[in-house]
């Protein structure tokens, strides 16, 4: 048996890129749709009810792409619409928490875990709530970090004035004793190298993408859906914009390292 449909893979812009590097890396084979909602980025601000529309809207468009799984490669979307969004569709349906929780549980050694992530994603104490049911015992620390994903989505992923704001946002974690944090949004492990510069070497940076795509294959072999043909994930993967598809080609080629082909702009609503 081999199903050579597409995983689709969506959010709000450039952060679920960090999820389809992955992908990419343990499913090589396997076809991918991506949709990044750059005209509506970024969700972080957004109420519980806007972000439940925009993530029905996107998987409804991956579906018209014949998809045989979807991954919610936003932490927003996977905080506050997960839930209410995955029994109203056949298809499986993963989010992007749970992989980050088990493996902040299984790294931390003191039990003390910071979590950066957006505005609604703090708000909806998605992580915090997970952590405390693997363990009691684990002291969480959140903090919002807004302006992170428009210096992802403008590539200023280094720069000066980048190194002032994540000094400025996470100084107040630097006195927590955390020993590890958990890098609460898709977008933020482009700032990955800044984070660790100002948290200092000591703490684990925890980025679940490569965690979601362990649980992405796991998913397609229970249930049957893997492919079996030869061609590169790579070659293979069809990137669809809700707006400004040349800034989203420019930025994706730097961090995924190769060409994205065609960024082909959308109207999903
Ligand atoms: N990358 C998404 C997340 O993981 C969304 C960020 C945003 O659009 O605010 O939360």
């Amino acid at each position: 048996m081999s199903d050579t449909r597409p995983i689709g893979i969506f959010d709000s812009g450039m952060g679920g890129l960090t999820v389809v590097k992955e992908v990419i890396r343990s499913l090589p084979n396997e076809k991918i749709v991506y949709f990044g909602d750059t005209a509506r980025v970024p969700y972080g601000p957004k109420s519980k009810e806007t972000i439940i529309r925009f993530s029905i809207e996107n998987i409804l468009f991956l579906l018209k792409n014949n998809v045989k799984l979807i991954i919610v490669a936003c932490n927003t979307a996977s905080s506050v619409a997960l839930a209410a969004i995955e029994k109203n569709f056949k298809v499986p349906i993963m989010g992007v928490i749970e992989p980050g929780v088990s493996e902040a549980a299984r790294i931390t050694k003191n039990k003390r875990i910071g979590i950066i992530g957006t505005k609604t994603t703090v708000k909806s104490s998605a992580y915090e709530q997970q952590l405390i049911k693997i363990d009691s015992k684990i002291k969480v620390f959140s903090i919002a970090c807004p302006l992170f994903v428009p210096l992802v989505e403008e590539g200023w992923l280094k720069t000066k004035i980048t190194q002032q704001i994540v000094a400025d946002y996470l100084m107040p974690l630097k006195n927590k004793n955390i020993d590890t944090i958990i890098l609460g949004c898709t977008h933020y492990p482009l700032l990955k190298s800044v984070i660790q510069e100002v948290l200092g070497r000591k703490v684990h940076l925890v980025d679940s993408a490569r965690q979601v795509a362990y649980g992405a294959k796991q998913i397609l072999e229970e249930q049957g859906l893997l492919t079996n043909r030869e061609k590169t994930a790579r070659q293979s993967v069809c990137f669809y914009v809700s707006d400004e598809p040349d800034n989203f080609a420019e930025q994706g080629e730097k961090f995924l390292g190769f060409a994205l082909n065609k960024v082909r702009k959308v109207s999903n609503v």
